[in-house]
């Protein structure tokens, strides 16, 4: 595996591969590498000829109070981690390198999709979004790859990402993986590090929330407050109040009233100690 730090020196270690008509996936990372990256890269590999992946933990996605200081970072068990899974670019950029002096560029995907959820004002903000669509507009120019691998952990970040793909004509497939979970349900994240034990034993409450939200559709019902409902009180068995708990159209973001057939975006974060935590789950369609 190679390790490369600079876009020059990326470009050159991939040029070898262009030339000969190999195909390029791309694996976006924040590092903390944990099973959910590595099913992406298992699947970059399966499709395509060279994979590459990036460790960068984007500042500009953390807001003010956030934990970008926090952030676990441990490159070198990272690159282990990565070689030992087939990788054979790792790109970790320093900050300079991706934001150059006098950086006054951003791109931005309109407010439907990024104002709401984890980019509403009282939850992370839209600069959220901003910062992660920039980051990840200037990685897919980096690296050029034919597919970009994302998890469905973080569904709204993979509904920006196609969008933009799509209005500003990138030329790439984005491939979204299912969430992997641990045993008891909880989402795999960077941020679980956190969690001590008994913060880690509540926080599996999410996917139990979500479950009931599954099952009670399942069941017959239709109406979106009544599945929320289900999913809350598991919530509050726990002792658990979510900061946001959703139910969107999961294309279009718009808020859903009933689960009529089309898939619908059941969404909840929550605060576990230090940890803030995501997880959702498509229902229907
Ligand atoms: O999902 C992440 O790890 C990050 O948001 C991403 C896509 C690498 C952009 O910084």
């Amino acid at each position: 595996m190679r390790i490369v730090r600079t876009k020059s020196r990326l470009r050159e270690a991939l040029r070898p591969a262009r030339r000969d008509g190999r195909s390029i996936g791309l694996v976006p990372t924040m590092g903390s590498l944990h099973d959910g990256h590595l099913a992406l890269v298992r699947a970059a590999l399966g499709r395509c000829d060279v994979v590459v992946i990036s460790l960068f933990v984007n500042p500009a996605q953390f807001g003010p109070g956030e934990d970008l200081d926090a952030y676990p970072r441990d490159e070198r068990r990272d690159a282990e981690v990565a070689e030992r899974a087939g990788v054979d670019v790792l790109y970790a950029p320093a900050v300079e390198d991706v934001y150059s002096d006098g950086f006054s560029t951003s791109v931005e995907v309109a407010g439907d999709l990024t104002g709401v959820l984890e980019g509403a004002p009282d939850q992370r903000g839209p600069a959220h979004f901003r910062g992660v669509a920039t980051l990840v507009a200037k990685l897919l120019n980096s690296v050029a790859p034919d597919v970009a691998f994302f998890g469905q952990k973080d569904a709204q970040q993979a509904i920006v990402v196609r969008r933009m793909v799509h209005d500003l004509d990138f030329p790439v497939r984005i491939e979204v993986l299912p969430t992997v979970r641990e045993p008891d349900g909880l989402a795999m994240s960077s941020r679980n590090a956190y969690l001590g034990a008994e913060e880690r034993r509540r926080a599996a409450s999410l996917s139990r929330a979500l479950r009931a939200a599954q099952e009670a559709v399942d069941g017959g019902e239709t109406r979106v407050e009544a599945a929320l409902a289900a999913a809350g009180a598991e919530l509050e068995r726990a002792g658990v109040k979510p900061e946001y708990l959703e139910a969107r159209d999961a294309e279009s973001l718009a808020p859903a009233n009933s689960f009529n057939g089309r898939p619908i975006l059941v969404a909840v974060a929550a605060r576990f100690g230090e940890a803030r935590l995501i997880d959702n789950l498509v229902i229907g369609g």
